[in-house]
């Protein structure tokens, strides 16, 4: 017994003395009845006496060990099917037969379970809320894709007119369907953190240029201008995922042509700040984001207005890959905005020493 409790001491001494004075006292009282002798008598005192300290310590080590070993075990038992993982010698220190100790022990164990409960009940939910939004994702291009093949299996295909766009339509929701799966794919593989990142130094100025570049057919289908707050001359270089980063800009400047308004502009900055940080920011003028949506944003499915996006055919998955890249590279994401004037999505990158184009 590691922990040597102190008031089960107290408790078998108190015992052992009330049993010994009940013992003795009935001895008292049988020699008064039996001898009619009073026990105050000198020659009884010495046999009264020596009576009274051997019950006294036969009574205080039964107690002592075998009573305390007892309770001991239960108590240990009890520990034991609390905390299943918890080691012998942090069990032996937990154990005590102090009555309000272990009140305490067992109050904090139950609290302790009730908040594990509390974050598998909130688990269980997140997972039944994310496996519906994956089904009611998937629904829409899936019920797309097997009209279109239903209708042509049903004579359609032999009518010149439509064969071609109803395929096509057909495509297009495969399309859609692969780019769910793809981000779901991604995300799950951010999320579980067994993403490799690629680093090594290349230029940003280059790696925007270069979605921009891609981007150019989906902006100019919106009038929107894709464009730099200045000319950047001199490469700057960074220290990442190239790909990773590429992912998260296309995201980013995607989303500000999709949100954006119709001859709006897009237009991304590149600044150094602390020793050895630059911070890019992508700005429109688009529709902007009531701030009441903002905390939320980065969450997997979180769409600000549910029907509008849908025509846009967005899934809310964006953001929440930017924000993992990002975070995932040990980097911050931020957002401003104001409804119908604009965003400002910015995120904190790694500055390379070397200053030579990538
Ligand atoms: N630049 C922006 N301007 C206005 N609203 C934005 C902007 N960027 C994102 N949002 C809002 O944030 C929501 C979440 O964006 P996110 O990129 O995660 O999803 P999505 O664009 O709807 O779908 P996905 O990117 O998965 O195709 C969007 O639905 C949109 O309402
Ligand atoms: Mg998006």
């Amino acid at each position: 017994m590691a922990n040597k409790p102190r008031k089960a001491y107290r408790f078998s001494l108190m015992l052992s003395l009330l049993i010994t004075i009940f013992v003795i006292s009935v001895n008292a009282i049988l020699l008064v009845v039996f001898t009619k002798e009073t026990p105050f008598k000198q020659e009884n005192i010495l046999p009264f006496t020596l009576s009274f300290i051997v019950v006294f310590l036969v009574c205080f080590l039964i107690f002592r060990y075998h009573i305390e070993n007892y309770i001991y075990l239960k108590i240990k038992h009890i520990y034991q099917d609390l905390e299943p993982n918890l080691s012998d010698e942090l069990n032996d220190i937990l154990i005590t037969n102090d009555m309000d100790s272990l009140l305490n022990n067992v109050k904090q164990v139950a609290l302790k379970r009730n908040v594990e409960l509390d974050s598998l009940k909130d688990q269980a939910a997140f997972r039944r809320e994310f496996l519906g939004n994956i089904a009611h994702e998937l629904k829409t291009p899936l019920f797309t894709v097997q009209g279109y093949i239903l209708t042509l299996l049903d004579g359609a295909m032999k009518d010149e007119n439509v064969n071609k766009k109803y395929l096509s339509r057909a495509s297009k929701g495969v399309e859609r369907l692969i780019y769910i799966v793809k981000d779901l794919d991604l995300l799950t593989n951010l999320e579980k953190g067994n993403t490799e990142l690629d680093l090594f130094y290349f230029n940003i100025v280059d790696l925007i240029q270069g979605v921009f570049d891609m981007l150019e057919m989906q902006a100019s289908k919106s009038n929107i201008n894709l464009e730099f707050d200045r000319k950047y001359e001199e490469p700057i270089t960074v220290y990442a995922d190239r790909e990773r980063v590429q992912q998260v800009l296309t995201n980013l400047i995607m989303n500000s042509i999709k949100y954006g308004k119709k001859k709006g502009t897009t237009e991304v900055s590149i600044q150094p700040i602390y020793e050895n940080k630059v911070i890019v920011r992508i700005r429109d003028n688009g529709e902007g984001i009531e701030e009441e949506h903002l905390p939320r944003l980065f969450e997997r499915f979180y769409r600000v207005d549910k029907s509008g996006n849908r025509r846009m055919g967005g899934s809310g998955l964006g953001l929440s890959i930017v924000k993992h890249i990002i975070e995932a590279h040990g980097e911050q994401i931020f957002v401003e905005s104001q409804a119908e004037i604009g965003s400002e999505f910015s995120f904190t990158l790694n500055r390379g020493k070397v200053t030579a184009s990538a």
